[in-house]
């Protein structure tokens, strides 16, 4: 079974529309997650970068930067979208700015067993599967790990 897929092929998005991550962290943290939202934040692309975007997945919904510090708790994603008032796709395409260590990994779990795991290299888009439990651990003490992310 697996749970991402690397898209290799598409094209790497231009630096000049990728915020520094101070900047990135002045935007509204959206995050609205129990326990956890001193790890996790969430802010909406800035125009010049979701136009991008859009332009480059026309079917997308929405493009977000989310960065991670520690890491996150095994959890599945909402199928329900608040934000957009609509349903969510099982899939995210990201795209990592900032991995936040060198062995950052991507886990996927069975009954808390780990079934899958994947270290994603930086600026490669993916596609991962968030309707299964999965997490982001080792990321290194004091790092913030910085993506795009978007459904
Ligand atoms: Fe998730």
């Amino acid at each position: 079974m697996t749970n991402y897929r690397l898209l290799s092929d598409l094209p790497l998005i231009p630096e000049n529309l990728i915020l520094p991550v101070e900047e990135i962290l002045e935007l509204h943290n959206h995050a609205t997650w129990d326990n956890v939202t001193e790890k996790y934040t969430l802010h909406r692309c800035q125009d010049e970068l979701s136009d991008y975007l859009k332009e480059m997945f026309p079917e997308s919904i929405g493009f977000w930067y989310h960065t991670i510090v520690e890491e996150l708790p095994i959890h599945k994603n909402g199928s329900f979208s608040a934000f957009y008032n609509r349903e969510l796709p099982s899939t995210r395409l990201n795209y990592i700015i900032d991995s936040g260590g060198e062995n950052v990994r991507t886990n996927w779990y069975d009954n808390e067993e780990l079934i899958e795991s994947v270290v994603f290299p930086e600026r490669v888009w993916h596609e991962l599967e968030v309707f299964v439990y999965h997490n982001v651990d080792n990321i290194d003490k004091g790092k913030r790990r910085v993506a795009i992310t978007g459904s």
